[in-house]
């Protein structure tokens, strides 16, 4: 989950979401206690496989977190709102980097969100939590209507405008000639056909199906050629409107198809590329982005095929003067955590016991999903914080510590970059620029 979307740390406590919308309260579920220290013998938690349950869920949710009161159509997509706010997040990491670069903070944000769905789901979410305005555009005549009635509910016409676009259009023929837009977003319909659909083929013996039900009618979630038809669509109208529209982005729903999407991105020479995996629960999605934005020249980081993974960088601190071994790595692992935080690396501790001299340590599974570093400003802020972290605490034990990177192909790492740093910074660096490049063969 993104770094900063609410229910990574606060699950939602289902009982108070139904206190707050009494109509969920019947598709509660109640579940025991996973252990004795846990207050009640018993949780709450929802029917997952319901579809009935996951639209109260995921109004209830709008509600109480967003003050957003939306209607979801029974026979329409109904949308889960923690992974929605992933895609959100990334979005603003990727505007702020350039807001910072171009110095242009509060002014307006405008993006255009391709498929919009009866829901509105992004923009109304956009709309709430960032205050950006949107052209949404939609094919599906009951969609539109929908989604204009959620739009209007909220007394948000001034923010968000929902538009019936034709099957063919897709960004030129939707979008205004002498606006300039600052994203395009799009959750695109993921199936070519009827079997493609149901027989689940983004999944594989490794990956079951998530334990929810799929819902969404046949008209959201197929497109002649599937997704990749679709965003090459995307694709072929960014390369004539280019910097009228600075991000270009999609979601996708398999990671082959991301490879696929970065490669006929590369045939056209795109400068810049970015891609993420957004994760919520057992669900995988992933998102590309990118941009045609002048002064982004040394970001075209196309990097080919078989660049070599490097060592993880193992910050050994001496032994002599620490007191406990214990408090010395917890110690030095809250100083790391926090600093992760700042750069929006996400991280899993793994508990593992490290042998040799040092003795104890642990690890720190590091998944960077966007560029928190490239600016100077930014670059030397942290060295002061890490030197002012160092010094309080007096790094003074023989225990050792250890980021790792990912890479794995179920994770979606490509692999780091050249040699290992000389300190957090450069290692940091190393690990994103292997998750953001697109370059795996
Ligand atoms: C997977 S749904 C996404 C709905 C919503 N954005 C969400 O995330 O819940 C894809 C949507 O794209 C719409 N769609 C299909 N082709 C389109 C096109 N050419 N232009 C705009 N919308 C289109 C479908 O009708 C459907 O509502």
């Amino acid at each position: 989950m993104h770094p900063r979307n609410r229910y990574r740390e606060h699950k939602p406590d289902f009982l108070d979401l139904a206190r707050h919308r009494p109509s969920l309260m019947p598709y509660l579920v109640r579940k025991k206690a996973s252990s004795s220290s846990e207050p009640a013998p018993y949780s709450h938690t929802v029917d997952f496989s319901n579809p009935e349950a996951l639209r109260e869920l995921a109004c209830a949710l709008l509600s109480k977190d967003f003050g957003l009161e939306v209607v979801l159509p029974e026979d329409r997509l109904v949308p889960m709102v923690p992974q929605r706010l992933n895609y959100i997040h990334w979005l603003e990491d990727l505007l702020m980097e350039e807001t910072e670069r171009e110095g242009e903070e509060g002014k307006k944000v405008l993006g255009v969100d391709i498929g919009t769905g009866a829901s509105c789901i992004y923009p109304l979410l956009g709309t709430a939590v960032n205050g950006w305005h949107f052209l949404a555009t939609e094919v599906d005549g009951a969609s539109v209507q929908s989604a204009s009635d959620n739009v209007t509910r909220n007394n948000l016409q001034d923010k968000i405008s929902v538009v019936k676009v034709s099957l063919e259009t897709v960004l030129i023929g939707a979008v205004c000639e002498s606006q300039h837009y600052d994203f395009v977003m799009c959750n695109p319909p993921f199936y070519t056909d009827k079997k493609d659909r149901y027989e689940g083929s983004q999944r594989t013996s490794h990956r079951p199906a998530p334990p929810t039900f799929s819902t969404g009618s046949e008209v959201e979630t197929m497109v002649e050629g599937g997704e990749v038809e679709f965003v090459r669509r995307i694709i072929s109208d960014s390369l004539t409107l280019r910097t009228q529209i600075r991000w270009y982005t999609s979601m996708l729903g398999k990671k082959a198809n991301m490879k696929t999407i970065c490669q006929e991105l590369k045939k056209h020479q795109v400068p810049v590329v970015r891609w993420t995996q957004f994760v919520q629960g057992k669900t995988h999605r992933w998102a590309v982005a990118w941009t045609f934005a002048d002064g982004r020249g040394e970001e075209s980081l196309f990097l080919g095929p078989g660049r070599k993974k490097s060592q993880p960088l193992a910050l050994s601190v001496p032994h002599e003067r620490m007191e406990t071994a214990a408090s010395a790595v917890e110690r030095v692992l809250h100083q790391l955590k926090a600093s992760l935080g700042e750069l929006k690396i996400e991280f899993e501790r793994e508990a593992v016991e490290m042998g040799g001299e040092g003795g104890r340590g642990c690890q720190l599974a590091c998944e960077a999903r966007t560029n928190t570093w490239s600016h100077q400003r930014k670059r030397k802020r942290l060295k002061q914080r890490l030197e002012e972290q160092a010094q309080q605490t007096k790094l003074q034990s023989g225990e050792s510590v250890q980021t790792l990177q990912p890479g794995t192909e179920e994770d979606g790492g490509g692999g780091g970059g050249g040699g290992g740093g000389g300190g957090f910074e450069s290692r940091e660096e190393n690990a994103v620029k292997g998750n953001e490049v697109c370059s795996r063969g």
